[in-house]
């Protein structure tokens, strides 16, 4: 091999090695998205109506509503999650379910847009 081509290869080494890096936030973005909407499933939907589902008067309001409504943002999310909410005081979800859920709440305004 002619020396001049050793930092090339190093490079494209490097650059294989790097790759996965770069791929991967995107990757944990929707992971998280993925069980934040199971935690939604699992403990919200008792309460807040599905999608496109009618609103009645005992039943929360849907989350394609609640995400549409202006400043309604990661920060606005993460205190909501935070607090002790009335009438929701009787479910608590760890710290990483609050911030998956946070993910898919997102994800979802996203999706609207
Ligand atoms: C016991 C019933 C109940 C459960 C369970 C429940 N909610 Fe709610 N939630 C409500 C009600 C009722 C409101 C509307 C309160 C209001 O308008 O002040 C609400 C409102 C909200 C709002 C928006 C409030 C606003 O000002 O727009 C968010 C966000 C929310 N809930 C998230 C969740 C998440 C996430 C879960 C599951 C971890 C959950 N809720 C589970 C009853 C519930």
């Amino acid at each position: 091999m002619a020396p001049s081509a050793v930092p090339t290869m190093r490079a494209l080494i490097l650059a294989a090695l790097l790759m996965p890096l770069a791929a991967s936030p995107a990757l944990a973005d929707r992971a998280a998205v993925k069980r934040g909407q199971k935690v939604v499933d699992e403990w919200c939907r008792d309460c807040h109506v599905r999608e496109g589902a009618k609103l009645t008067a005992d039943m929360a309001p849907p989350y394609s509503m609640i995400v549409s409504i202006e400043g309604r943002d990661r920060a606005w999310f993460e205190a909501f999650l935070e607090a002790d909410h009335f009438p929701m005081t009787t479910f608590r979800l760890f710290d990483h379910e609050k911030a998956d859920v946070v993910e898919w709440l997102l994800d979802l305004q996203k999706r609207q847009k």
